[in-house]
């Protein structure tokens, strides 16, 4: 049997993609492998969204070709979406033997197979149709736990900075019966938390059902299981939803809601279809529907033409909402993209970092005075298993998804368990057995 190792880079949303990949070569003979050394099939599953992140990977192809020279035979490949945007050139650098963007992973078998015969293989095309909803995908997650569930794929945003909707095409939701069937198969594995994963899920439409449809069946086929789900946009949350969250005690007090800027200015040039004010709305209605709702925000600093003006109205939101966590990047200019095609990148590189640092500082504090408000507060966790620290403390998720330590030996992955919180750190909290 010949044995795949696979690297995993970038969104959740590769995540669950590798494990559709695992499945699909499984059905074919391929079986899976943790150790480089043996594998006959190396490949990367790849992330474009800056250009760090490809950089990164160009340096995983060098090490991948280390064992592609040491042992003949070894195929190297690159997927998902690096392998979408650059196409051919990825052949053309020598190093790599097959190239599958992400609606061609039905492909890899015959790829790999024409591939070890020593003739390179790319199979790039976008589908409108793909969802790979009737496979079951192999969960590779460490602790048996928590799962993803992919229920769309692609976008049709088109935010002028994003690379996305080139590499991974139009949107597509997925029929809703092959969610339930896949999260029902999670039960049967034990998993206790499921996380529903799209780039703007609140555009889900399947017939008649939308995106709070969904999660009214998801959370009541199975009321056992804690349900999250990635990315809204700002611009398409709906009360719907929200009442939906707040009817359901199993569906996560915790929305991840990017604002990208606090500018008007800068959110028009972003192709975000909202403004500040209209953001300000939905932070005010999930706290209206859910009071203890955690909420987590990505943000860029730098774009193109951001004054100290529009950096400051980011910080003044950050300020204004009071965010439990947020994912801070410098703008990095994609090629192909709106923004790279219409608009200089004016902002120089020191100025970025340095507008990025007074934001990360920024939240830092925030995190820290959200954490300090949990103070005396009793959470109910999920296990995901010993902490990072010590063999005598565990460490799990709160349903506003802020990681828990606690000193505990009589639980195990997968329980749930009430905690008290009597300290925090920035990015954790230091609880005891309730
Ligand atoms: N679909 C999600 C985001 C997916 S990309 C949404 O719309 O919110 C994840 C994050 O990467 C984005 O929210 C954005 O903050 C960041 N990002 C995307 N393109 C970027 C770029 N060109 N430079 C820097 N950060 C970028
Ligand atoms: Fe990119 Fe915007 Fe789509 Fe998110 S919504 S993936 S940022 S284009
Ligand atoms: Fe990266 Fe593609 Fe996800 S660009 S963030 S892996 S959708």
């Amino acid at each position: 049997m010949k044995k795949v190792y696979i690297e995993t880079y970038g969104c959740q949303m590769n995540v669950a993609d590798t494990e559709v990949i695992f499945s699909i070569l499984a059905d074919n003979g391929y079986g899976r492998t943790e150790d480089i050394g043996e594998a006959d099939v190396i490949m990367a599953n790849t992330c474009s969204i800056r250009d760090n992140a490809e950089q990164r990977i160009w340096g995983r192809i060098e090490q991948f070709n280390i064992q592609r020279r040491k042992r003949s035979g070894v195929v190297v490949g690159i997927l998902g979406c690096m392998a979408e945007r650059l196409k051919q050139a990825l052949l053309d650098s020598g190093k790599v033997d097959v190239v599958a963007g992400p609606d061609a992973y039905r492909s890899l078998p015959r790829l790999l197979e024409t591939a070890s015969d020593g003739h390179p293989q790319i199979d790039v095309l976008l589908s409108r149709e793909e969802t790979y909803g009737d496979i079951s995908p192999v969960r590779i997650d460490k602790n048996g736990v928590s799962a993803f569930i992919s229920i769309m794929r692609g976008c049709n945003n088109v935010c002028s900075y994003c690379v996305v909707p080139y590499t991974r095409g139009a949107e597509r939701s997925r029929d809703w019966r092959t969610i339930v069937r896949e999260a029902c198969e999670c039960r049967d594995k034990g998993y206790k938390e499921i996380t529903l994963l799209g780039q703007n899920v609140d555009s889900y439409k399947f017939e008649d059902v939308n995106f709070a449809g969904l999660l009214r069946i998801v959370a009541e086929t199975f009321p056992d299981i804690r349900i999250r789900f990635s990315t809204s946009n700002p611009q398409d949350i709906s009360d719907e939803v929200l009442e939906t969250m707040a009817s359901h005690s199993n569906i996560c007090r915790h929305i991840h809601l990017p604002v990208q800027s606090g500018s008007d200015r800068i959110l028009e040039k972003m192709r975000r279809r909202y403004t500040r004010a209209w953001y300000l709305d939905r932070v005010a209605a999930i706290k209206r529907y859910m009071p203890d709702c955690a909420i987590t925000t990505d943000v860029i600093a730098g774009f193109c033409s951001e004054t100290e003006e529009d950096h400051q109205q980011t910080l003044s939101i950050f300020r204004e909402v009071g965010f439990d966590a947020a994912y801070m990047f410098c703008y990095s200019e994609r090629p192909g993209t709106l923004a790279a095609r219409n608009y200089p990148d004016d902002v120089s590189q020191e100025e970025k970092t340095r507008r990025l640092e007074e934001i990360i500082a920024l939240q830092n504090g925030l995190s820290q005075e959200s954490n300090l408000r949990d103070l005396g507060k009793t959470f109910r966790v999920l296990v995901e298993g010993p902490s990072k620290r010590s063999p005598e403390e565990l460490c799990g998720r709160n349903s506003q998804n802020k990681m828990c330590v606690w000193p505990d030996t009589a639980h195990k992955a997968g329980d749930f368990v009430d905690v008290v919180v009597t300290g925090c750190t920035q990015a954790t909290l230091l609880c005891k057995l309730a």
